[in-house]
C-alpha cells in the first residue's frame, strides 16, 4: 500500500475503534491525522462536529482519505456526504467494503463502532484501501455525482 495521508475522527460511540484504527493505519506507514475526538475523552460529543472537521480537510485536498466512526456509521456518512468532492460509504462487511472503492471510489470510510468489532474493522478498512476503482460507467456515474453536487 502506497503512503496516504488519511485523517481519522470519531465521535464518543466510536472513539475506542479509532484508536485500534490508528494503530493499524501506522504499522501500514501512513500519515495519520487524528481529528478526535480523544479517548480520554468522558463527555458525549456530537458526530456532525467531529465529521464536518475531517470532511472539510478532505474536501479541499488536505487528506488522501479519510476514515470516521460513530455508533452506527450513519451519522457520519450523513455529514460527510454534505462536503463537496466528499463520497462517504458506510459499509458493515467486506462486500460493502470492496464496493466502496471498486464501484463508488469512496474517498471516506465510515464504520458502526456498534455494528463491527475492531478485528472486522481492520478488515473492511485493509479491502477499502488494496481495491482499485474500476472507472469506465462508473466515472460516468461519479460525474453525474459532481454535477449534483454542482446544481444542488
Ligand atoms: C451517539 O449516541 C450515536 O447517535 C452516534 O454515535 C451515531 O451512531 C450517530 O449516527
Amino acid at each position: 500500500m502506497a503512503l496516504r495521508k488519511i485523517g481519522i475522527a470519531a465521535d464518543h460511540g466510536g472513539k475506542e475503534l479509532k484508536r485500534s484504527v490508528h494503530d493499524f493505519l501506522q504499522v501500514i506507514e501512513c500519515e495519520v491525522v487524528d481529528y478526535g475526538v480523544s479517548v480520554d475523552t468522558d463527555r458525549s460529543v456530537d458526530y456532525p462536529d467531529y465529521a464536518s472537521l475531517i470532511a472539510s480537510d478532505l474536501s479541499t485536498g488536505k487528506l488522501d482519505l479519510g476514515i470516521a466512526i460513530c455508533g452506527t456509521g450513519i451519522g457520519m456518512s450523513i455529514v460527510g456526504n454534505k462536503f463537496r468532492g466528499v463520497r462517504a460509504a458506510l459499509v458493515w462487511d467486506e462486500y460493502t467494503a470492496r464496493m466502496s472503492r471498486v464501484h463508488n471510489d469512496a474517498n471516506l470510510l465510515c464504520l458502526g463502532a456498534r455494528v463491527i468489532n475492531h478485528r472486522r474493522a481492520v478488515e473492511y478498512i485493509k479491502l477499502w484501501l488494496q481495491e482499485e476503482f474500476e472507472d469506465g460507467r462508473h466515472s460516468e456515474r461519479l460525474k453525474k455525482i459532481s454535477e449534483i453536487e454542482k446544481k444542488n
